[in-house]
C-alpha cells in the first residue's frame, strides 16, 4: 500500500511524540512492506512562528487530500497573549472544523500491569474498556455570537452553545453503530434538566435508539457521569455526548487509565467514497502540549503511537498492521518498559524515544 499522511508535530511535546510515532511507523513500513508518503505541515504556535497564523488555508488543503493526519499538540505559554482568533489552540479547531471531523473517538482501556497506576483503587479500573465518543465540530466551542466586551456595568461576555438535529444525529448514529461491533450499550450523556441543547439531544437520542434494538440505551446527566466514571467506569460501553462535555470527562476518565499520557483519539467525518468503509481522519493523543515538559524525553508517547494504530485501521484499511501496533505497546508496557509519567519509584525510567524504539522493535 502507497499513503499519503500529513505529520503535524505542532507545540512543547508535539515533535518528540509524533517522532516516536514515527518510529514505529517505520517498523511498519518495513515489515509489511507499505510505503507511507509523509508531509509535515505546521499547526498551532510552530506554525504561528513560520506562518503569521496558527493554520495556513493552503496547509488545510494538504490535509484535506491527504489519506489520514497525525498530530502531536498544540498551544504554549508564548503564545498566550496572541488574539484570541489567532491563539494556537484555533488552528486545531480549523483543522476540525475544515475537515469536517464532527466524531471524536477516545478509548479508555485499562492495561493490566498500570492498573495500579491509576490513584483510583485497581479494583474499580481493572478491565475497563470503554469509548467516548465526543462531538468535536458543534456546541459551545463554535457557537455565535462569542465575545468579551464592556459597557456601563463592567465587562461581560458571551459563548453560545447551539446545535442542529443533523450534527446530533450523524454522531449518536455513529455511537450506536460502534456499540454494535463492541458490548452494545450506549449510555448518553446531557444536561436536558437544565439546557435547551441537551433536551434536543436527548429527544434525538430517543428517536434513534429504535433503529438500533439490539442495543442498550441509558441516559446519564453530566454531572452524575462524572462521578460514575470513577465509581464504576467498568460499567460503560460506549459514551456519547457534545463536545465541551467530552473535553472535560475524557479527561478525567484519563486518570482511570493511570496517565493522560496513554489515550490515544481518532477524528473521524464522513466516510469517504461508498463502501470503502474508510473515513477521512485526524488521529492525535488527547493530552495537551505540556510545555514544561517539552524536550526533555519525559513526554509518554503511548497516546500519539496508540492514535497510529487507529490511523491504521480507520484511514487506511491496515487492521493487521494496527494489531500489531497495538500489541507492540502492550508487550513494552508488560515487559516492564516505562516512561516517567508512570514508572515505579525507585526503577528508572525510558525517555520519550526510547520508549518509542521499544515498541518499534517489537512490530
Ligand atoms: C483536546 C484539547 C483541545 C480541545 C484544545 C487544545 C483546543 O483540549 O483535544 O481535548 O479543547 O478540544
Ligand atoms: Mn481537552
Amino acid at each position: 500500500m502507497n499513503s499519503s499522511i500529513v505529520v503535524m508535530p505542532g507545540d512543547g511535546v508535539g515533535p518528540e511524540i509524533t517522532a516516536a510515532a514515527l518510529a514505529v511507523l517505520d517498523a511498519v513500513a518495513s515489515r509489511y512492506g507499505h510505503t507511507f508518503r509523509l508531509t509535515e505541515v505546521a499547526i498551532g504556535g510552530d506554525a504561528i512562528d513560520k506562518h503569521g497564523v496558527p493554520l495556513r488555508p493552503e496547509d488545510l488543503r494538504v490535509c484535506r487530500k491527504a489519506d489520514a493526519i497525525l498530530l502531536g499538540a498544540v498551544g504554549g505559554p508564548q503564545w498566550d497573549n496572541i488574539e484570541v482568533g489567532l491563539r494556537p489552540e484555533r488552528g486545531l479547531l480549523a483543522l476540525r472544523k475544515g475537515l469536517g471531523l464532527f466524531a471524536n473517538l477516545r478509548p479508555v482501556a485499562v492495561h493490566p500491569d498500570l492498573a495500579s497506576t491509576s490513584p483510583i483503587k485497581s479494583e474499580i479500573v481493572s478491565g475497563v474498556d470503554l469509548v467516548v465518543v465526543r462531538e468535536l465540530t458543534g456546541g459551545i466551542y463554535f457557537g455565535k455570537p462569542t465575545r468579551q466586551w464592556a459597557d456601563s456595568r463592567g465587562r461581560l461576555a458571551v459563548d453560545t452553545m447551539k446545535y442542529r438535529e443533523q450534527e446530533v444525529e450523524r454522531v449518536v448514529r455513529l455511537a450506536f453503530e460502534l456499540a454494535r461491533t463492541r458490548r452494545k450499550q450506549v449510555a448518553s450523556v446531557d444536561k436536558s434538566n437544565v439546557l435547551s441543547t441537551s433536551r434536543l439531544w436527548r429527544e434525538i437520542v430517543n428517536e434513534i435508539a429504535p433503529e438500533f434494538p439490539d442495543v442498550t440505551l441509558e441516559h446519564v446527566l453530566v454531572d452524575a457521569m462524572a462521578m460514575r466514571l470513577v465509581r464504576q467506569p467498568g460499567r460503560f460501553d460506549v459514551i456519547v455526548m457534545e463536545n465541551m462535555f467530552g473535553d472535560i470527562l475524557t479527561d478525567e476518565a484519563s486518570v482511570i487509565a493511570g496517565s493522560i499520557g496513554l489515550l490515544p483519539s481518532a477524528s473521524l467525518g464522513a466516510q469517504k467514497g461508498s463502501g470503502s468503509g474508510r473515513r477521512i481522519g485526524l488521529y492525535e493523543p488527547i493530552h495537551g502540549s505540556a510545555p514544561s515538559m517539552a524536550g526533555q524525553g519525559k513526554a509518554n508517547p503511548t497516546g500519539t503511537i496508540l492514535s497510529l494504530a487507529m490511523l491504521l485501521r480507520s484511514s487506511l484499511g491496515l487492521t493487521e498492521e494496527a494489531e500489531a501496533v497495538d500489541k507492540a505497546v502492550s508487550s513494552a508496557i508488560a515487559n516492564g518498559v516505562r516512561t516517567y509519567d508512570i514508572s515505579e519509584p525507585g526503577t528508572s525510567p525510558v525517555s520519550t524515544s526510547d520508549f518509542g524504539a521499544a515498541v518499534a522493535s517489537r512490530i
